[in-house]
């Protein structure tokens, strides 16, 4: 999100524009929370993770009397246009604001969950994808020296995107995912399979989002008919969320905020910049937010595959 953040400011500079940063998202404008953004103040961030400016879920930016509150302060800052970085909830609150008070709005998406439509990917998803295969390679030397089967869950409230990809990279035997219905029958038959064939340990990584429940949900599951094995969870957690951005997800941020910033320059509003095929595009929030991207169904069937 730095990243990002820089590409905006300096890009707005470039083209002569005055540029704010809003802190902890839509309660600092509620609250009045802004501070002026020079060139020279976004320097030393683009290796950086997290947003140097804060970020929070925003309830009152939810109710009418609060959107009404930070539309008064952006009148009387003079400010005519805003650059939102989120993911789904901060474009479904930027749509409602704009519907409500016309205010230019266009977003960048952020979010380690790679789920909005009109990206092929979002800020943060490499980085996270990365942090779990790092944190995968690891678990694994202990599976494989003590002839264990771990499941380990990774971040994805909704989509499997960050489980699919680690999963694959990290060598999973399984992958678990709210986008194909896998059963925790399955997942015992296809470890009772791998024993059968003489393997001695097994990664399954597992979406947090999955049907079937979390990685504790399906080793309870498993370990019910697998009385003997020996299990164990890890869950990635927050590791995920932070770092050093990797040089894809920094190339992408600055592309997606430079055209962020020069399409609300151009008159762009309720939209979204984006990079899908390599170009970038711009999309409706209304679509970012309504359409659901799809996982590749050959990942999937790769993991199938490779694991037969
Ligand atoms: O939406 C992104 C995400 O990282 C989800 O994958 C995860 O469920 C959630 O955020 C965690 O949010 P919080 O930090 O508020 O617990």
């Amino acid at each position: 999100m730095n990243a990002c953040i820089r590409a905006v400011v300096r890009g707005a500079i470039y083209h002569g524009a005055e540029v704010y940063g809003i802190r902890y998202g839509y309660n600092g404008m509620i609250k009045g929370d802004i501070t002026p953004l020079s060139s020279y103040s976004v320097s030393n961030i683009i290796q950086k993770g997290g947003t140097i400016l804060k970020s929070a879920r925003s309830e009152e930016f939810k109710t009418k009397e609060g959107r009404k509150k930070a539309y008064n302060f952006l009148q009387e800052q003079g400010i005519e246009g805003l650059i939102c970085i989120g993911g789904d909830g901060s474009f479904t609150g930027a749509k409602i604001f704009y519907e409500e008070y016309g205010v230019a709005i266009v977003g960048a998406p952020g979010t380690i969950d790679n789920d909005i439509y009109g990206t092929d990917f979002t800020i943060g998803f490499d980085t996270a994808v990365n942090t779990a295969i790092q944190a995968i390679d690891k678990i694994r030397d202990t599976a494989d020296s003590h002839d264990r089967i771990f499941f380990i869950e990774v971040m994805g409230r909704d989509s499997g995107y960050i489980a699919i990809r680690s999963g694959i990279c990290g060598g999973a035997e399984l992958v678990l995912v709210p986008e194909a219905a896998i059963t925790a029958e399955d997942v015992i038959n296809t470890l009772k399979k791998s024993r059968d064939k003489s393997k001695t340990s097994s990664i399954v990584v597992v979406a947090e989002g999955d049907e079937i429940g979390g990685a504790i949900e399906v080793a309870a599951k498993t370990k019910e008919v697998l009385v003997d094995a020996d299990i164990r969870v890890a869950t990635l957690g927050h590791i995920q969320r932070g770092g050093a951005p990797t040089a894809k997800d920094r190339i992408l941020a600055s592309r997606m905020g430079l055209s962020a910033i020069e399409g609300l320059l151009n008159g762009r509003k309720n939209v979204m910049a984006g990079v899908m095929k390599d170009e970038l595009v711009y999309t409706p929030f209304e679509h970012a937010i309504t359409i659901k991207k799809t996982l590749s169904p050959d990942l999937l069937r790769m993991v199938k595959i490779f694991n037969y």
